[in-house]
C-alpha cells in the first residue's frame, strides 16, 4: 500500500536548456533530499522508527543525482539500524504495474518509455524479469523531447506536444514508423526525429525564417506523436504474440500520454491481455515505485550492503532475447 509519494520536478529548472544538466539536477537533488524524505512521511503519518527497510535507486542514471540519494538513503539506514535496498529505477518501471495492482497476473509484458529509457520487458515473477527489447538510439520520450524543442515547443517535449497537438490532423503529415525487421522488439526512434526534421527543413532548401505555427503546428504534432504512439503499440503487440503473456502494464513518463493509453485499449490483440495502465503520478519517476519494488526485493532477502555504490547503466533484466542467427554454411 502506497502511505505517500512526494516528488519534486526539476522541470522549472531544466526549462530554458530544453532538457537535463546533470550539475544542476545534483545541486537540486542536494537541497531538496530532506525536505523531501521528511515530508513524505509527515504524509505517510510514519516515524523513521517504524520503517523496516530503506529503499533507494542507485542504478541507472546520473551518477551525481543518484549519489545524492544513496548518501540520503546510507545514512537513515545507519542512524536508525535498518536494511538498505537498492533498486534499479528501469526495474521499477518494470514492477509499477503490480504496484497499481497487486493481482496482476503473471507473466506480463511490460513497456517502459522515458526520456532516457524505451525498452520491453516479460515480468516473470515478483523481482524477476526477462528484457526482450530495447531502443538502438533515442528512447520514445528522447524523440519527443528532440521533436519539441524542433517545433519550438517547451521542454519537457511529450506534454507539449501532445497539447499542442489535441486539436490536430493526425494524418496531415505521412511521418514513417521504423518497425526494423519484421520480428524484432528493438525500437529506433532517430530517424523518425530526421523525418519531422525534414519535413519541417526540407533538405537542400533554405532554412525557413518562422517556425511552424497555428494548425500547421497542431498537425505536425499530432502526427508526429501518432508515428511514435504507432510504433509503440504495433511493437507491444508483436511482443504480444510473439510471447506467453496474461497481463501489459506500461510505466516511464511516456506511459502518461493519452493516446497511448488509447490506443493499447483499442487494439484487438493488446485488449485481450489483463490491462495495467497505471495512475499517472506512478508512471514517471516516483519514491513509491522505488519502495515497491525494494519491498518486494526485501522480502526475498535481498538487501544490500552498506557501500552500495551508483551505477550509470540499467543492470539488463536477465537475458536479452534473441533471435537464432541463420548459420552460414560455407561450401
Ligand atoms: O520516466 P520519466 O519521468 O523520466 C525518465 O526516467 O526519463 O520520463 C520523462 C519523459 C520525458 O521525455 C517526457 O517528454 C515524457 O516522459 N513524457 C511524456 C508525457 N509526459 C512526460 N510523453 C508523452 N506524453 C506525455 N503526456
Ligand atoms: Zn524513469
Amino acid at each position: 500500500m502506497v502511505l505517500s509519494n512526494v516528488v519534486h520536478s526539476q522541470i522549472s529548472l531544466h526549462q530554458r536548456f530544453r532538457g537535463v544538466v546533470p550539475e544542476v539536477a545534483s545541486r537540486s537533488h542536494t537541497e531538496r533530499i530532506l525536505p523531501i524524505v521528511r515530508q513524505a512521511l509527515d504524509d505517510a503519518k510514519v516515524t523513521p522508527e517504524e520503517l523496516t527497510a530503506i529503499a533507494v535507486t542507485h542504478r541507472p542514471g546520473m551518477v551525481g543525482c543518484l549519489l545524492v540519494g544513496l548518501a540520503a538513503a546510507k545514512a537513515l539506514a545507519f542512524r536508525f539500524n535498518r536494511p538498505l535496498v537498492g533498486v534499479d529505477h528501469v526495474q521499477a518501471h518494470v514492477h509499477t504495474g503490480l504496484l497499481a495492482d497487486p493481482d496482476m497476473p503473471l507473466p506480463a509484458l511490460c513497456l517502459v518509455a522515458s526520456g532516457g529509457h524505451t525498452a520491453l520487458y516479460k515480468l516473470i515473477a515478483p523481482g524477476k524479469s526477462e528484457r526482450l527489447g530495447t531502443t538502438r538510439d533515442d528512447a520514445a520520450g528522447e524523440a519527443l523531447d528532440k521533436g519539441a524543442a524542433l517545433l519550438g515547443l517547451s521542454y519537457p517535449g511529450g506534454p507539449s506536444i501532445e497539447n499542442e497537438g489535441k486539436d490536430g490532423d493526425r494524418k496531415a503529415f505521412k511521418l514513417p514508423r521504423t518497425m526494423l525487421d519484421k520480428t524484432s522488439l528493438d525500437f529506433s526512434f532517430s530517424g523518425m526525429k530526421t523525418a519531422l526534421l525534414y519535413t519541417v527543413q526540407p533538405p537542400g532548401q533554405p532554412k525557413p525564417d518562422e517556425l511552424p505555427s497555428g494548425q500547421e503546428l497542431k498537425n505536425l504534432a499530432a502526427s508526429y506523436q501518432e508515428a511514435i504512439v504507432d510504433v509503440l503499440v504495433k511493437k507491444l503487440r508483436r511482443a504480444a504474440e510473439q510471447h506467453d503473456v496474461q497481463s501489459l502494464c506500461i510505466g516511464g513518463g511516456v506511459a502518461k500520454n493519452t493516446r497511448l493509453r488509447e490506443q493499447i485499449a483499442a487494439d484487438p490483440v493488446l485488449k485481450q491481455l489483463h490491462l495495467v495502465l497505471p495512475p499517472l503520478d506512478l508512471c514517471a519517476d516516483n519514491g513509491a515505485m522505488i519502495a515497491g519494488l525494494g519491498s518486494i526485493l526485501f522480502r526475498q532477502g535481498k538487501t544490500s550492503p552498506i557501500d552500495l555504490d551508483a551505477v550509470a547503466t540499467a543492470q539488463s533484466g536477465g537475458k536479452i532475447k534473441m533471435r537464432p542467427r541463420k548459420r552460414r554454411v560455407s561450401k
